[in-house]
């Protein structure tokens, strides 16, 4: 039976210790760390993800401002408002809400964000930094992963891990990050052959394919630590996981629940990078569990 990696639990206690972050660099004069959320166009996932955001930001003390854009939203208005943010001492981290309106390029406004304040990590530099081996902003998913192994002490060195899925918000990354701590990495994908049995090799398994339930038992070899990255809906409407948990919770040794998994994660890292940006130092979590 697999122990629960609780990611609600982690997320509120590193939030709790960064609120501490946070007012002690008010206490001692500091400016207050501050985070910009820019919303183009109201898809209505990006408005509940961005309406997270700000919940997060203002729970943990952080000056937030969010910017929400009529669709009509031209991209050298776009470009304009980054550079103006980019100049603001008051924001330390700007994040703009994916996906875009077609007619803006996504690149393009990525590659403006200044790379100190890039705190989703997409920027080129800080994705190079990242394959480099010398990491700066790190994207939040993965990084609250990686937190997620440092809490509940699963050690990677040496474990086979299977990623599956190849994009450049979660499945590059997890990836670069598991290698880092000496984990033989595989990454699958919707085209590999024997999926299954490729992910059935795997000691620490992470999904990120975006097909609900897809991953059952027969995927997951006994013991296996299995993290899902999946947010969509089943038959009924409900919110649900590419795991099946109900099939893969007997055999996995640990498995991140969906919700209440690696999605708080994904928001505590990125006010963790705002705040960090502000410091200038990174957070020791060590021990945050207890
Ligand atoms: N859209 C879906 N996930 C993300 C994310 O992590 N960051 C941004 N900026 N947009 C997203």
């Amino acid at each position: 039976m697999g122990e629960i990696i609780d990611g609600r639990l982690l997320a509120d206690k590193m939030q709790a210790r960064l609120k501490e972050e946070v007012e002690a660099i008010v206490a001692s004069g500091g400016t207050r760390p501050g985070l910009v959320v820019i919303q183009v166009g109201a898809n209505p996932a990006s408005s509940v993800y961005v309406r997270n955001k700000e919940n997060s930001a203002i729970k943990v003390g952080l000056h937030s401002q969010v910017d929400r854009l009529g669709a009509e939203t031209t991209e050298t208005e776009l470009l304009n408002l980054i550079e103006e943010y980019n100049n603001d001492p008051k924001f330390h981290g700007i994040l703009v809400q994916l996906p875009l309106p077609s007619h803006i390029n996504e690149d393009k406004i990525l590659d403006a964000i200044h790379p100190d304040k890039d705190v989703d990590g997409f920027h080129p530099v800080n994705m190079g930094n990242l394959f480099v081996g010398t990491p700066t902003k790190i994207p939040c998913t993965p990084y609250g992963i990686m937190k997620m192994f440092e809490a509940y002490n699963i050690d990677l060195n040496g474990k086979n891990a299977v990623v599956i899925g190849r994009s450049n918000i979660v499945g590059k990354p997890i990836g670069a990050l598991m290698m880092a701590e000496n984990a033989t990495v595989t990454t699958a994908h919707s085209r590999t052959k024997d999926l299954a049995k490729v992910a059935a090799q795997a000691d620490i398994l992470v999904v990120a394919i975006g097909r609900a339930k897809m991953v059952d038992a027969s995927f997951v070899k006994e013991g296996a630590v299995v993290i899902d990255v999946g947010m969509n809906h089943d038959e009924n409407g409900k919110l649900c996981g590419d795991v099946d948990f109900a099939s893969v919770e007997p055999k996995a040794s640990y498995i991140t629940p969906v919700p209440k998994g690696v999605g708080p994660m994904t928001i505590t890292m990125l006010i963790t990078q705002a705040v960090e940006t502000a410091l200038g130092r990174k957070i020791d979590f060590t021990g945050i569990l207890g």
